[in-house]
């Protein structure tokens, strides 16, 4: 097998805080081959956003990051901020207005951004240059947006533009965070229609980050499923969504409308309790206080990841419901 484009390994990131440490990741492992897309589910407050923010070297001088994480064999996470900007991927986020300076026009930033890779591009080729991705990212009127600023436009054409920012540097992995979230359901469906064509078209390796597990179902290849900073279950989407082995992943299922997925169950039921409190981790499965399978016995280690069919789940007992 191809070497993975990314590869991430023990990823653990905690944040020194006045009442103590809090560990937002605990330990996660996963790769992503050229090409394909890897969708990163889970609850609020799980670790989906820290994570990929460690890879991007985002986070504050409070965070301790430890592991290793390499882009097609280059070790990122000890990597330089310039050598971070200059590295073939690229991040989106929720909200659009965090990929824009709000008093630089949407041409000034393009040109900021094309000039990392290339110092001396003159002002025509960037503009030029940035019409084009702007025309890929299917942002009508392209070559006119270069002079508008970030508050002149809607949160679905600007997230459209921040798509096309991600593309200056002709990424090889594309992580969105959310990258629909704040935007209503049509815009949302284009949007994520968009990054699948771009996947397509320039064999990009996505990232899709999203507490909507059965939306990033239909898209990713492979879902990896979160919670309390760990990796409860991941595999081909397919096998996750029909056949979830951890009991988490069906807690999710069950809270949420799918159309789409195979999986028969019943009414809609919320998932009762609230996710631990990441400053106060206890030892056992953490999920076991709201799992509806728990035994005492899950309260004492966190469960290895246990294989089945090609799927990594974490459960002591699983298949107790089927
Ligand atoms: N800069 C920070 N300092 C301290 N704690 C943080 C910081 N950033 C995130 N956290 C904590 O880390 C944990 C994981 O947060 P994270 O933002 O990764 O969750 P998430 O899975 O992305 O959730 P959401 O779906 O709401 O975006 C949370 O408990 C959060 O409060
Ligand atoms: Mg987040």
């Amino acid at each position: 097998m191809d070497r993975p484009l990314l590869s991430v390994s023990r990823l653990r990131v905690s944040f020194a805080g006045p009442s103590g440490e809090l560990q937002a990741v605990r330990g996660l492992d996963f790769s992503v081959a050229r090409g394909e897309c890897l969708g990163i589910v889970g609850e609020s407050g799980s670790g989906k956003s820290v994570a990929a923010a460690a890879l991007f070297g985002l986070l504050g001088r409070d965070a301790r990051v430890s592991g290793s994480a390499r882009l097609d064999g280059a070790e990122i996470l000890q990597a330089s901020a310039r050598e971070r900007r200059r590295s073939r991927m690229a991040i989106v986020f929720q909200e659009p207005s965090r990929s824009f300076d709000p008093i630089c026009s949407i041409g000034k930033t393009f040109e900021e951004t094309l000039r990392v890779r290339e110092p001396r591009l003159p002002s025509g080729a960037c503009r030029e240059r940035a019409a084009r991705l702007l025309a890929e990212a299917q942002v009508p009127r392209a070559a006119e947006r270069l002079g508008s600023f970030p508050h002149q436009l809607s949160g679905g054409l600007l997230q459209r533009i921040a798509i096309a920012l991600a593309l200056a540097n002709d990424p090889e992995l594309l992580v969105a965070d959310e990258p629909t979230t704040a935007l209503d359901v049509t815009i949302q469906a284009q949007l994520l229609a968009l990054l699948a064509e771009l996947r397509r078209e320039r064999r990009l390796a996505l990232v899709l980050i999203s507490h909507d597990l059965p939306l990033v179902g239909r898209i990713a290849d492979r879902l990896m499923v979160m919670y309390s900073g760990l990796a409860m279950e991941s595999g081909s989407a397919s096998e996750v969504l029909e056949r979830p082995r951890s009991p988490y992943t069906r807690a999710l299922l069950d809270a949420m409308p799918s159309p789409g997925s195979h999986y028969s169950r019943g009414p809609l039921r919320a998932i009762a309790g609230s996710v631990p409190d990441p400053r106060a981790v206890e030892p056992g499965c953490p999920f076991a206080p709201r799992c509806p399978d728990a035994v005492p016995g899950c309260l004492a280690a966190v469960p290895d990841l246990a294989e089945e069919d090609g799927v990594l789940y974490r459960c002591l007992f699983p298949g107790v419901k089927p």
